[in-house]
């Protein structure tokens, strides 16, 4: 069965290592990302953010999700990623989400603290476990775009008087990383996480890890970063191999075979993403 995210991220935050949130889109990239983190023997998180769940349905995306944790022995949540509203949230408890983000980050703070209070209520009714952001991750995610001049960095505290008042169980934090891919150098403010880390006792999240370089995801997880989100990185070669096969043969219409290739490529970076955050063998 589906479990929420409480265990495999307290214990990811007490040996000191991240577990890998994959953004998944249909059955192709599910079954990827699933398999690379069986064969890795890693703890799993697959995420679907409110587009996906309008492109391809929360029931259809539980369903499946549900198949994969019962044919595979590790632990997986399903988690809404960046829910925008009560409703999301509700909707994604009744087809058995197991963890869900309410993303409040653009209200003006006290509305976010209402708001997450709120989602935290009914979700811990139902035993699952909310992540919220404080600060702003900046670039695209679907619909939504956050300017780079938008008050990008999470206030340390803030973010203790935040985890206080609405009792959530991980918190997104800004210090510098943006959804998609970078144009300049990837520069994060580690001091900030330093200080986060050193007054929060809760999991910590980075959202937009693709692009960054490697060794600066090693010293986020040292710096106790516990959940590392990963969207980008998948969706790129999920298309580049997609293309190849139509370049290669325009005249190919079996969807077995043109689909194929993009899943292995997806298996691939979950593996070598699992590899970086040190979540293999931790199942
Ligand atoms: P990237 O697209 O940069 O990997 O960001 C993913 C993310 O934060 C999903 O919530
Ligand atoms: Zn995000
Ligand atoms: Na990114």
């Amino acid at each position: 069965a589906l479990v929420n995210t409480e265990k495999m991220l307290n214990d990811a935050k007490l040996n000191g290592y991240a577990v890998g949130a994959f953004n998944i889109h249909n059955l192709e990239t599910l079954k990827a990302v699933v398999k690379a983190a069986f064969e890795m023997n890693s703890p799993l998180i697959l995420q679907t953010t409110p587009g996906t769940i309008k492109h391809a349905g929360e029931d259809y995306i539980a369903a499946i999700a549900k198949v994969a944790s019962e044919k595979y022995d590790i632990p997986i949540a399903l988690h809404l990623d960046h829910g925008n509203s009560f409703d999301i949230v509700v909707r994604c408890l009744r087809v058995g989400y197991t963890s869900a983000m309410f993303d409040g980050s653009m209200l003006p703070y006290e509305q976010n603290v209402a708001a997450t209070k709120k989602v935290v209520e009914i979700a811990h009714a139902a035993g699952v476990t909310v992540e919220a952001e404080l600060g702003n991750i900046v670039g695209v995610e679907d619909d939504m775009y956050v300017n780079e001049d938008a008050n990008a960095f999470t206030d340390p505290k803030m973010a203790v008087d935040f985890v206080e008042k609405t009792g959530v169980d991980s918190l997104a934090i800004a210090i510098g990383t943006a959804h998609g891919l970078y144009k300049g150098e990837v520069r994060l403010d580690f001091d900030r996480l330093k200080e986060i880390r050193s007054l929060i006792d809760i999991p910590l999240v980075l959202h937009g890890a693709s692009g960054v370089p490697d060794d600066l995801v090693r010293k986020a997880i040292e710096l106790g970063i516990n959940k590392l989100n990963i969207a980008t990185e998948l969706k790129i070669p999920f298309a580049n191999a997609i293309k190849e096969v139509f370049e290669n043969n325009p005249s190919e219409s079996d969807p077995r075979k043109y689909l194929a290739p993009g899943e292995k490529s997806v298996e691939e970076v979950v593996k070598e993403k699992i590899k970086l955050f040190g979540c293999g063998g931790k199942a």
